[in-house]
């Protein structure tokens, strides 16, 4: 059995599977966190842009479970500089409703992010944010990062899937303690990803999905996945990934699929 979380930097523990809310429109996703939390998601990742934080925030309330065995990650969106993250990071606190964020990402790189950086470094000693980190950060702002500022990130939230590996950042980022996370760990269905046929004849092989294989992928590297489905036995099939261990000969077979570069063009 795996350990299911993963210790990052500053000795926070954040569960290596989660469940993402990006696409979920505001009016589903108290349905939808709710059942993730039914079937046993405790770390759910939002964001400003997804417009959707207040319905997280409904969802966690609403279950009676204890605060504590949450992990609740947003990010910032639009920020400039300083003092409007100060208020953006506010605004987030308020409509999640919630006294502490476990995780606040800013989401790309862009305004001035070292001073975005440093307001959330603020909030972080003041404990209303457990941990902080970025997203789309690669290497030349990530070291603008590293060398400026006080609180090494915890983690940075890339692309990364069958078709996207990071090996490149995650050697980098290792060097200084910051922890890899996936978005679109199941690459969001492009390039055929649910059809590929070295997952195909993988997931046969062990009789699990092609979901699984993808993701048991990453998870096998210590990389967190945070899967989003809005059907109940798609989070169950998603997370259920404990049983499944890929053989070298696997691991290298899919490692072959990398395709060099972003399937989405964002970043
Ligand atoms: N930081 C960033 O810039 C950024 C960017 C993108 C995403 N993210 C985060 O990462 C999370 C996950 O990424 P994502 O939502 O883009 O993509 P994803 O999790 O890779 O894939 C989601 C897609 O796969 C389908 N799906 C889910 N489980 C399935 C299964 N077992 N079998 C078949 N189809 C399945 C979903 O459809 P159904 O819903 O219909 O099941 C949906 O179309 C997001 O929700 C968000 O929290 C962050």
């Amino acid at each position: 059995m795996v350990e299911d979380f993963i210790k990052l930097n500053n000795d926070i523990k954040m569960p290596r599977i989660g469940y993402g809310v990006y696409q979920i429109l505001s009016s589903m996703t108290e349905k939808c966190v709710s059942s993730a939390i039914e079937v046993g998601y405790r770390s759910i990742d939002t964001a400003q842009c997804y417009g959707n934080e207040q319905e997280v925030g409904l969802a966690v309330k609403k279950s009676g479970i204890d605060r504590k065995e949450f992990f609740v990650t947003t990010k910032l969106w639009g920020c400039r500089g300083y003092s409007d993250t100060l208020k953006s990071i506010e605004s987030s606190l308020d409509r999640l409703d919630l006294d502490y964020i476990d995780l606040m990402l800013i989401h790309e790189p862009t305004g001035n992010f070292v001073e975005i950086y440093r307001a959330m470094e603020d909030f972080y000693s003041e404990g209303k944010l457990k941990a902080i980190g970025l997203a789309n950060f690669y290497e030349e702002n990530y070291l603008k990062i590293i060398n400026n500022c006080q609180v090494v990130p915890q983690i940075n939230q890339v692309e990364t899937h069958v078709f996207r590996q990071q090996e490149k950042l995650r050697d980098l980022m290792k060097e200084y303690g910051t922890q890899i996370e996936s978005w679109s760990p199941m690459a969001c269905g492009q390039n055929n990803f649910f059809n590929n046929e070295t997952l195909k004849e993988i997931a046969k092989n062990h009789n699990k999905t092609v979901a699984q294989v993808g993701l048991r992928f990453l998870y096998q590297q210590n990389i967190i996945i945070i899967p989003k489905s809005t059907h109940k036995e798609r989070m169950i099939e998603n997370k259920n990934i404990d049983d499944l261990e890929l053989t070298n000969s696997e691991m290298e077979k899919i490692r072959t699929l990398e395709k060099g570069k972003s399937l989405f063009g964002w970043w």
